[in-house]
């Protein structure tokens, strides 16, 4: 994917280079950029990579009611945003942060957040499997099986529409409380040398850039148009 973006980043730039594991960090000098501003802790991270991820999720349900109405959909648009997923919220988000650093660290500890933990795994397996299919349906420039398409789609969003949610309140919650806060600032330091090594940039910025971009060419960037109607 490329990712086309004109924003200077808004987060601090760490100078330590990453190393194994989060405790044996040293304290990095941390300076602010121009703007100011202090970087962005661990868990305010994920749950904003989560937005993003919410943001692809509104347009896969969108694109499937288009499906279903019959109308005809940008199918490249769709198969961006399946490009997008894929490479931030799973190969990113999923697979180093959530997979890599996080799950074990619950597992060690046990308790309700452990449990989750493979059943969080299935899910992000069966997430990439559903948008490998959608990716495959959109590769010409037209849709195909509309029916099929239309029904991953919702699936897909009410599934991953409860797994960030629990992350959010349960997983993320019970992984902060193990640590104390300044092994937080060193795991939030590591994350931010980590998105920065994967995106060559400020990857959050870049990819709420391409989701922008993604919701204007469907026409869904904006937001008064979900306000529901009155009862
Ligand atoms: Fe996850
Ligand atoms: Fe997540």
């Amino acid at each position: 994917m490329v990712f086309v973006s004109n924003n200077v980043s808004r987060r601090a730039v760490f100078s330590c280079a990453l190393a194994g594991s989060a405790m044996a960090l040293p304290a990095c000098a941390k300076r602010e950029d121009s703007e100011g501003e202090e970087g962005v802790s661990a868990v305010e991270d994920l749950m904003r990579e989560h937005g993003i991820l919410r943001r692809l999720l509104i347009v896969y349900r969108e694109c499937a009611a288009v499906l279903r109405s019959g109308a005809s959909l940008d199918a490249a648009a769709l198969a961006q945003a399946s490009d997008l997923f894929r490479t931030f919220g799973e190969d990113y988000h999923e697979r180093q942060l959530e997979e890599t650093r996080i799950f074990p660290a619950l597992m060690r500890a046990g308790g309700e957040a452990a449990g989750l933990v493979d059943t969080l795994i299935a899910q992000h397996q069966r997430g990439r499997a559903i948008n490998a299919f959608i990716k495959e349906r959109c590769a010409s420039g037209r849709v195909a099986d509309q029916r099929p398409l239309a029904a991953s789609l919702d699936a897909f969003a009410r599934m991953y529409e409860a797994h960030a949610a629990y992350e959010d309140t349960i997983v993320f919650q019970a992984w902060k409380r193990r640590m104390s806060a300044d092994q937080l600032r060193e795991v939030g330091d590591q994350f931010e040398d980590i998105e920065r090594s994967t995106f060559h940039g400020d990857g959050f910025d870049m990819a709420l850039d391409q989701v922008s971009q993604i919701e204007q060419r469907l026409r869904l960037h904006d937001l008064s148009r979900f306000t529901a109607p009155a009862p």
